[in-house]
């Protein structure tokens, strides 16, 4: 058995007879000796290997390595005489699996831009920082099912076809299975859209909110983690058409008890990465974002801010900072407005409450004031809104109000409205964007590098 790079780095012992397998990142040809960077994926820093001209095959196996060449080596551990490395890799055999022709290979030992690592989709992860932003998503999505586990919340699989619009949005993308070269047709001769799922409407989910509240009606908390889709055509650096999303949801709970999850969440998300991914997360505090330690101590160490959307709407109307978007009771922040909040005024997370219910999906619970809804948004430094969620509107008549109000088709509703005929309770929930987590957490600008194949408008290459 192979050993992994990383228990070799972080326990392998001078003398012990070991063998790796991975992608060489670098040769370094000597008189005598070459040196080869082997890598596998399990850490940042690869394993030096020390390969004597004595070894047998020497020189036609260094003709076949290269940078991105797969290969197999055995030897014995050497303490190292190199700075910043405990040990080496003494080499006794060395077999090439795959060559890569360095004439071709598009990843050379320089540093490449994010724009160029996108268009090779396929083999960006073998990069240091791209390999870091995955075992990080890796080590964050563990961490998601940690802390819902440890306090018995149920992981509940809800659909990706679904028939509703959760966000009333009408960002979805239709799900057809219509025969593209004989459709059906309307009786004016036109394709009949209307038909596409087996001759009803299907969609690809925004979000797993609604099922999920169906699951809590039974379960009293659970959780959804899983891929949503938004047919948004936003083209930025924080906008996904396909990202995945942690929804828990709890019965019995209101907006106070919601607050107290979603942060005590992100910290203790936080918390398991920095303690699992130390070498990663130094690697994006050094290279990346001069401020991931720092604000990773923040998160875990300070209360997050709480104020209402009324609040903030003064503090943005007092503030002598010109934005672009305007600013007045009524209108939704923009990321710039959620921004200047969470990264100038308050710098921390900041939790943003009761928001006009114009501006707020129909399932939110209604305030006394009945001008405002029972909604947070957690808002994060370089990245705004992180989190969305509310207390839910338990209250048969004022939904089915609500409904109508809006002008949503009711009857489709049924089953949603029929949770609050039969047992209903106060209940809350949230979703968070895990990949706007996974850019919070490791300073990354874009959120098309921290997701392994990006889709947007402009990409879904495979
Ligand atoms: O605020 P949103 O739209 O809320 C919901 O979907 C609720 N049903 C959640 C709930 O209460 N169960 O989306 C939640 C989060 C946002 O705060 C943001 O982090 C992320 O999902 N998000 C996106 N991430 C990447 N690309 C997009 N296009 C996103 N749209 C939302
Ligand atoms: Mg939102």
């Amino acid at each position: 058995m192979p050993n992994r790079i990383l228990d070799l780095l972080r326990q392998g012992q001078p003398n012990d007879a070991v063998s790796v397998r991975g992608w060489v990142r670098t040769k370094r040809e000597q008189k005598e000796f070459t040196f080869i960077e082997v890598n596998d994926g399990s850490s940042m820093a690869g394993l030096q290997v020390v390969a004597n001209q004595d070894m047998p095959g020497y020189a036609e196996a260094i003709a076949r390595i290269n940078t991105g060449a797969a290969v197999e080596i055995s030897g014995v551990l050497v303490e190292s005489p190199a700075k910043g490395q405990r040990i080496e890799l003494r080499a006794e055999s060395v077999t090439v699996y795959g060559e890569a022709d360095p004439e071709t290979y598009p990843l050379q030992k320089k540093r490449h831009s994010f724009e160029f690592l996108r268009t090779i989709a396929h083999l960006r992860s073998r990069t240091n920082t791209l390999g870091a932003v995955f075992r990080v998503r890796n080590a964050a999505a563990q961490a998601v099912h940690h802390f819902f586990q440890e306090r018995g919340f149920l992981w509940v699989h809800t659909p990706i076809i679904t028939a509703s619009d959760c966000e009333g949005a009408g960002e979805l993308f239709t799900v057809t299975n219509l025969d593209l070269k004989n459709p059906p047709k309307t009786k004016e001769g036109e394709v009949d859209f209307g038909q596409d799922f087996f001759g009803k409407r299907a969609y690809l989910t925004v979000s797993g909110q609604l099922e999920a509240e169906i699951m809590a009606m039974a379960f009293s908390n659970v959780y959804t983690f899983g891929p949503t889709f938004r047919a948004e055509n936003s083209n930025t650096s924080r906008h996904l058409a396909e990202f995945w999303m942690i929804e828990p949801e709890m019965a019995f709970c209101d907006l106070l008890g919601n607050m107290e999850l979603a942060e005590s969440f992100l910290k203790s998300v936080f918390k398991h990465v920095l303690e699992t991914c130390p070498e990663d997360m130094a690697f994006f505090n050094e290279r990346i974002e001069n401020t991931v330690l720092e604000t990773a101590e923040n998160i875990i160490n300070s209360e997050f801010a709480r104020i209402t959307y009324t609040e903030a709407i003064a503090l943005l109307e007092k503030s002598d900072r010109t934005f672009e978007y305007p600013v007045s009771w009524g209108l939704d922040l923009q990321s710039e407005h959620e921004r200047y909040l969470a990264e100038e005024l308050f710098k921390k997370p900041l939790i943003v409450t009761d928001y006009p219910v114009e501006i707020k999906a129909f399932y939110m619970r209604l305030n006394d004031d009945e001008k405002t809804v029972r909604a947070m948004d957690v808002l994060a430094p370089r990245i705004g809104e992180i989190i969305g969620g509310s207390q839910r509107e338990e209250r048969l008549d004022v939904l089915e109000k609500r409904i109508q109000d809006l002008g949503m088709p009711i009857e489709d509703l049924w089953w949603y409205l029929d949770l609050r005929r039969f047992g209903t309770v106060p209940h809350a929930g949230f979703g968070l964007g895990f990949e706007r987590l996974v850019q919070f957490m490791t300073g990354m600008q874009n959120i098309r590098d921290v997701i392994p194949f990006p889709r947007t408008p402009l990409s879904a290459e495979f």
